[in-house]
């Protein structure tokens, strides 16, 4: 829609409607395309397009984090760093003297953009990712407290071994790993009694600019989908700058993107063991804290 049209229909209640309906029916279809798609995989008996999603969803990290981990919003932005560690005080809804001592866990870590912020409040952190490239990058960039840190590079869905983390925080992960309820279990396990969980997992839309947002990701990935990372990155590159071809790669390179209600995150967390469920953050993603019930 142009914009001047958009503006117009925000304000008039008819219009609101019908662009609700329009972009609430392009969503449908494209969530309808990528059933079919896994419908048709499964009934030939050919599974390959799962593991084929998740193999290109975990290259594509890769990928990101080796030839593309700088832009706005990441460990290159000097703005972005300045205010980060106050984002994982709003974030977790801790105060910020709670951290200094704690053991706290950044699951799926990145460059180590909240891996620096849990440090500089004073945390011990351990820091897992399966990039390999990610966790190289997190150990540069926190370099300064690396008597504080530990990296690992591991995929979070196979971690069986016991951990009793004090906070595990986990920002945009478990949704693209394919297995999203084994992916929060798996995170979930690994906080001790009595403590802390924070997780930023996508939400499922429910709004017109939601909508609207998806949709231009939905776009770029069928516009994307048929060209190597590099090609991607070039593309977006020329198209939004260097500065937010990080941001948009993140958003639409990924094949698995699980968007979730709020109530079934709720409802899977509280039959985890997990009380005081809320977000601290308004938007269409959800912030949530939980607090892992302590044993009686
Ligand atoms: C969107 S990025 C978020 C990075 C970081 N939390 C941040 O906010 O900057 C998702 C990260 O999760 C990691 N990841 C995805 N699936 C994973 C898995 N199964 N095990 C470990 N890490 C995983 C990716 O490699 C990637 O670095």
């Amino acid at each position: 829609m142009n914009p001047k049209l958009d503006r117009l229909a925000r304000r008039i209640p008819i219009l609101k409607e019908i662009a609700l309906l329009r972009e609430q029916n392009r969503f449908l279809l494209a969530e309808v395309r990528k059933l079919n798609e896994t419908l048709r995989s499964l009934l030939s008996q050919n599974p390959a397009l799962q593991w084929g999603d998740e193999r290109q969803t975990t290259d594509s990290f890769d990928f990101q984090w080796t030839h593309l981990p700088e832009g706005r919003w990441l460990t290159s932005d000097p703005e972005f760093m300045r205010q980060v560690a106050a984002q994982v005080v709003e974030f977790t809804a801790l105060p910020a003297d709670w951290f200094r001592g704690r053991r706290v866990l950044d699951v799926g870590c990145g460059t180590g953009r909240y891996t620096q912020a849990l440090l500089s409040l004073g945390a011990h952190v351990t820091a897992v990712d399966q990039s390999a490239s990610a966790c190289r990058r997190t150990a540069e960039t926190c370099a300064a407290f690396s008597e504080r840190l530990t990296v690992k590079d591991l995929d979070l869905l196979q971690w069986t071994e016991p951990a009793d983390f004090d906070l595990v925080f986990c920002f945009g992960v478990v949704h693209h790993t394919g297995r999203t309820y084994r992916a929060i279990r798996n995170v979930a396990a690994k906080v001790r009694p009595d403590g802390h969980l924070f997780l930023m997992v996508y939400g499922f839309p429910t709004e017109l600019g939601h909508f609207s947002e998806l949709n231009v990701y939905e776009d770029l990935r069928e516009e994307l989908r048929a060209r190597s990372a590099a090609e991607k990155k070039a593309v977006l590159a020329q198209r939004y700058g260097a500065e937010l071809a990080n941001a948009y790669f993140d958003a639409v390179s990924p094949k698995i993107n699980d968007l979730l209600s709020l109530e079934e995150l709720r409802e899977f967390l509280q039959g985890l063991g997990f009380t005081g469920i809320r977000c601290t953050v308004r938007n269409r993603n959800h912030h949530v804290v939980a607090r892992k019930t302590a044993p009686v």
